[in-house]
């Protein structure tokens, strides 16, 4: 018998889901949204629970909180998560510098060991976690990702690898029932981006390379982060879905 469509395959009571850097921003936007399908949400940021503030773009309301620096790769290997059961990990951890500090063999390191290698040190830490449930993971990557971007190498660089990470992992652990997907966001209002978003000049200048004429939201990330964890995307697995206003089209 056919599979019969079900509205409610957005429900994601009684499963565990883990927000890498869902402390603030896209992530804690995603966070919040898989709470509020029910899910028993747990999110890591770099700070102290109490340093977070609503008008930083944080709600901790409802929200499992951890302080775990992810670019410390031996901690996160030996971490005790708390939780013994995972459906989904989203990783949205991510910096960036600016002023040529890329140009900085240091800084360059340091990104991409935010940005890159501690995406790959998570998704091992939770692989065997993920494998008893056939859960999935999706991989915040970047727009960055698919273009040169003149002042950061690092990030574009570490991007542009989170996104081959969703291929490779997406082939080598579907033999586990494993999915892993990416999502490539444009220009999203978050602390990150307040170069940009606090400077009218460059805001403009943005905004009018965005066919639909306005930054991303938190919010506009959590749709597709959620569909791509849900069952609506069991036979999706290795791919990165931009998610940028139509910036790219042009
Ligand atoms: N905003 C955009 O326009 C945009 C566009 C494309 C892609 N992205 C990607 O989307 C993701 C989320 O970025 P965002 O814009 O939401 O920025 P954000 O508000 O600065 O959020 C970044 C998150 O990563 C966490 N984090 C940073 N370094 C960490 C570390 N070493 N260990 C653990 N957590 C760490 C931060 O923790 P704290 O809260 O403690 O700082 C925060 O929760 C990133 O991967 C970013 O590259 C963003």
């Amino acid at each position: 018998m056919a599979e019969q469509f079900s509205p409610y395959n957005l429900d994601f009571r009684g499963k565990t889901v883990l927000v890498v850097g869902g402390s603030s921003g896209i992530g804690n936007g995603v966070a919040q949204a898989f709470r509020a399908a029910g899910a028993e949400t747990h999110v890591w940021g770099t700070r102290e629970a109490d340093e977070y503030r609503a008008e930083d773009g944080s709600d901790l309301t409802g929200l499992h909180y951890a302080r775990v620096d992810v670019s410390d790769f031996k901690a996160v290997a030996e971490l005790d998560l708390g939780f013994d059961r995972l459906d989904v990990l989203v990783t949205c951890q991510g910096t960036v510098a600016y002023n040529r500090k890329e140009f900085e063999i240091e800084t360059f390191r340091r990104i991409v060991d935010v940005n890159l290698n501690s995406v790959m040190a998570c998704c091992m830490r939770v692989e065997p976690l993920l494998a008893k449930t056939a859960g999935n993971a999706v991989i915040f990557g970047s727009i960055a990702g698919l273009h040169a971007s003149i002042g950061n190498p690092a990030y574009a660089s570490s991007k542009a690898g989170t996104h081959m990470l969703v291929r490779t992992l997406g082939e080598t652990w579907a033999r586990y029932g494993i999915r892993i997907n990416g999502i490539a966001p444009g220009l999203v209002d978050t602390k990150l981006t307040k170069v940009t978003t606090e400077n009218e000049e460059r805001l403009d200048l943005q905004l009018k390379k965005i066919p639909l004429r306005r930054i991303g939201t938190p919010h506009d990330m959590a749709g597709p982060t959620l569909f791509l964890a849900s069952d609506l995307a069991s036979f999706i697995t290795g791919q990165v879905l931009v998610v940028d206003g139509g910036r790219l089209l042009a």
